[in-house]
Order: structure tokens, then sequence, then C-alpha cells
């Protein structure tokens, strides 16, 4: 779904270059063009295209990095497909937030290796959050040979480049940066639906909460120019988009950093005002930075969805002390009251961990109370994993498996049954559905999302994928509804 005639219209002055150039972008067109006389010539001696594969791992950031390394990769001459045995050059873009996200991936390269042997040719390529951590790449080093790249997340804007090196050295290329200040714009990029999009706006985190990994892997915070923010959306809206999710760790604290300072309640003013765009999220809001403001714009908006990810990880006001979070228990309870005021028929959904050091049983119960006074519309729930390098993981009093995995069976309990009475409390409203696909299993049914991010099968057809359909919801199964499509 990229504008290929656009690119090899940009692309094509960069074929005749001797040098790289310096600079970024074109510096990338460079080596695109480069990838792409490699990709031809073995697709070449093959007889066929060459195949690529990439598989997520974790949250939405990493899915819109990831359509960016397929912008690149099409560019550069591949085709995606499905199937990871029978791809030329598999990616794993990785994540590690939890410990057991790293050991899919061990598990899983070790398969791979097994395919390789049998296809030497075949490329492997990783990349993400865990490739920022030293430990990691040490191991990939050591154990992992058949591993052909290794890139990390500040400069995943030079995978051609990278590609490129391993394309003319035949050999291993590591690249990993430590930190970076740079955002680099204007590169290809695909996206996985033509009717939705995620859009950065701001990458790293600053807030060190005493368990998370992310401020280490991802950096320090630094927002893009909301004058390329916007020209991405409008781009988009033009290309057929109609839903964008805003993207950031911390979206709350967008704008800080920028040489004029602009809030995120100020730049979600902006993007409404694009011609066109119908739907507007975002995701992650920290606790302790969201404004009045922000809620205000929320409650004036038509454009702004009635859903709101705030994650509260723990509902006792001492550990979330240990946890760094800025924030006690009755100011989240306060902040969900003035939000529900302004915002009645928002959907709240929230992030909990348990099992944080020193958690104790009156610990859990807060959490729990937390959970019965707000009743949120679902939430994540976590098994506290201990990361390398961060606060927690050097804290005494780590808590006993089976005492861990007790309370998050009750935790996961008591969120589901409050989750499927809060879903039915729309039951035989109408509210507009964005329809996204054709139902696997009933494809005399679409699937589609409402504002408040919950899913409605109901009677249709694929010719009404993109499309904004109102919908009667007819009855709600605990997760999502049964509906019908009203006239509008
Ligand atoms: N252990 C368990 N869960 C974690 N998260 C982040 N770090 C950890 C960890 N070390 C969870 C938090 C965060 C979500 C993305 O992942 O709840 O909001
Ligand atoms: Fe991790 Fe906290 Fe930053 Fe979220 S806000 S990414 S939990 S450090």
């Amino acid at each position: 779904m990229i504008d290929q005639e656009k690119w090899s219209t940009i692309l094509e002055e960069y074929e005749h270059l001797d040098v790289a150039p310096v600079t970024e972008p074109q510096r990338q067109y460079y080596f695109i063009k480069k990838c792409q006389q490699y990709v031809k010539q073995e697709s070449e001696e093959l007889g066929r295209p060459l195949y690529c594969k990439i598989v997520t791992f974790g949250c939405q950031m990493n899915a819109r990095d990831s359509e960016k390394l397929t912008g690149i990769l099409e560019e550069i001459g591949y085709e995606m497909i499905d199937q990871e045995e029978k791809a030329d050059f598999v990616i794993y873009n990785t994540c590690t937030v939890r410990e057991n996200a790293n050991q899919r991936v061990y598990g899983r390269l070790g398969q791979l290796n097994r395919v390789k042997r049998k296809n030497t040719h075949m490329l492997i390529g990783l990349c993400g959050c865990m490739m920022q951590e030293p430990h990691v790449v040490e191991k990939l080093k050591k154990s992992y040979r058949f591993v052909d790249l290794i890139f990390g997340t500040h400069n995943i804007y030079k995978f051609a480049e990278v590609l490129a090196t391993r394309f003319e050295s035949g050999r291993m290329v590591i690249d990993i940066w430590k930190d970076t200040d740079r955002i680099v714009e204007d590169l290809p990029s695909d996206r996985k639906y033509s009717f939705k999009s995620g859009v950065n706006i701001m990458f790293g985190c600053n807030n060190f909460c005493s368990y998370c990994i992310v401020p280490y892997v991802r950096g320090r915070e630094r927002s893009r120019n909301p004058k390329d923010i916007i020209r991405e959306v409008e781009r988009l809206v033009s290309d057929g988009v109609k839903e964008v999710m805003l993207l950031g760790q911390n979206v709350n604290s967008y704008g800080k950093t920028l040489e004029d300072p602009m809030t995120f309640a100020e730049l979600l003013r902006e993007i409404e005002k694009v011609d066109g765009l119908e739907r507007l999220r975002f995701m992650t809001s920290h606790p302790k930075d969201l404004s009045d403001d922000l809620i205000a714009v929320m409650k004036d908006s038509s454009k702004i969805c009635h859903h709101l990810h705030l994650p509260v990880q723990s509902g006792s006001t001492r550990i979330l002390k240990k946890m760094n979070r800025r924030y006690t228990k009755e100011q989240y309870l306060e902040l969900v009251e003035k939000i529900r005021k302004a915002v009645p028929d928002i959907s709240l959904t929230t992030d909990i961990i348990v099992g944080f050091p020193q958690e104790t049983e009156e610990d859990f119960q807060e959490t729990l109370d937390v959970v019965r006074k707000v009743r949120f519309d679902s939430a994540f729930t976590f098994i506290y994993s201990k990361r390398t390098g961060t606060p927690a993981s050097v804290m005494e009093g780590q808590v006993p498996q089976e005492v861990v995995k007790d309370r998050f069976d009750r935790l996961l309990k008591e969120v589901q049954a409050i989750a499927a009475k809060e879903c039915a409390r729309f039951e035989s409203t109408v509210r507009t559905a964005l329809v996204e696909e054709v139902n696997d299993q009933d494809p005399s049914l679409v699937t589609g999302r409402l504002d408040n991010n919950l899913l409605v099968h109901f009677p249709g057809t694929k010719e009404m994928i993109g499309a904004l359909v109102p919908v009667r919801l007819l009855t709600c199964k605990g997760f999502y509804y049964i509906g019908e499509a009203v006239e509008k």
C-alpha cells in the first residue's frame, strides 16, 4: 500500500550517485537504491521474487515500526508474506518489557536456525527493544551466529544502510545506538489497514517507573515537530485514512522538549482541524500528567474517541511510591471521577502489575479496591517481571511465584467479571462502528470497532470495510457485541 510512483520518482536521482550523501533521509534513499540492486540480482538468480516476513512482538510502537520497515522493504523489492518458513528474509521486531517476551524470541530463533540450515541464503534480522540490552547482543554474538543483522530502536531509520552493509560484507552486522536525539522524517512506510493508522508523536520515556525497562531501551523523551505530525495526518487522510491513533509512551507529556513547547491538548486541537479525519485516538496516558485542558478537549471534541487507556499499575499508594509512579490511589480515583464527570460515557482501560517487590496482601486488596471502584471496561493484567538494570530488580522482598500467581488469578477473575458487566451498559444503543474486516468465523458478518474500542459483529459485506456505520448494539457477549446496521 505504499505509493510506489511517488517513491520511485524520489529515489530515481540516487541511482547513479557514487558516494552516500551525509544528510538524512537522503542517505537512506541512496542505500534503498543499492539494496534494490542486490535484491534484483538475487531474485533473477532464483527466478522468483524475494519474500520477507516481519514478526512483531509487543506494543503499538513496535507495530508502527514494523510498518516503517515494511515500507522500506517493499521499496527495496521484497514481497511480504505470512509464512515465516518460506521467507528469504525473516525479521523479529522484539519486545523486552517482560522476560517471557525475550524467551519467546530465543525459542523461535532456535526453530528458525533449522529452517536456515536447509535454506542457506535466508537472512535473519533482529531489531526492537530487546536489542538495546547489551547482554542480549552478547548472547546473540556468542550463541546465535546465524543471525545476519541486529539493529536497535534508535537507528531503525537506517535499516536500508544496515541491510546494504550486510549484502556487501556477507557477515553479521550489528548496529546499536545507546540513545539519540534524532528524529528522521520522510521515509517510506506501509500501513496494515487502509482506513486507520498509528502516528508517532513522540519517542522514548523520561518517567523511569522503577520496574520498567522502556526508558533504558527507548531512550529519552523527544517529541516530533507538530508540523510534521499534522502533515503526516493530512497525507494519511488524503489517502483514505479515517482513524488515527497518536502513539507515545506518555502522550500527556508531549511537546515539553520542543523548541517552541506545546501541550498535548494543544496538539489534539490542531490535529482535530484536519478535514476528513473522522476519529482520533491516543495512547498511552500517564495519570500524573493528564491535564484538565486535555479533559476539556476530550469533552468538546467530536472526533476524539471516548476511550482512555490510563494505566494504574497498582492500587496501593505505598507500592505506587516504590514504583515511582508519582500519584496516590486517591489522586488516581479523583482523576477518574473528573474524567467521568466531563465525558460520562468514556470507556476506561488500564494496565495492572501484580507481585511488585514487597507487595503484601493488603496492598493487593487496595488494587482490587481500585478495580471495584473504577470498574474498568478492560484491563491488561501482568505478573511483575524482573528486568535487569531497573531499580526494582534489586529491591528486597521479591514476592514468591505461587503467591503472585494466586493474586493474578483473583485479579483476573474480578477484572473480567466487571468488564463483562460494564460492556453491557451500551446494549440497545446506536453507536458508530468503523468496519475493519469480514468476520473470520462467519463471512455473512463484518467486524467493526466502536469509538470506545469495543468490537461489534453485524451482518454486512466486504465493501463496507473502511466505512463508518451506525450500528444498533443488540446483545453484549461479554467483550463484544452482536448488532445490526441502522439507516443513517
Ligand atoms: N513487569 C510486568 N509488567 C510490566 N510492564 C512494564 N514493565 C513491566 C514489568 N517489569 C507493564 C506495565 C505497562 C505495560 C505496557 O507493561 O503495566 O503499563
Ligand atoms: Fe515504562 Fe513508566 Fe515510561 Fe510507561 S511511563 S514506558 S511504564 S517508565
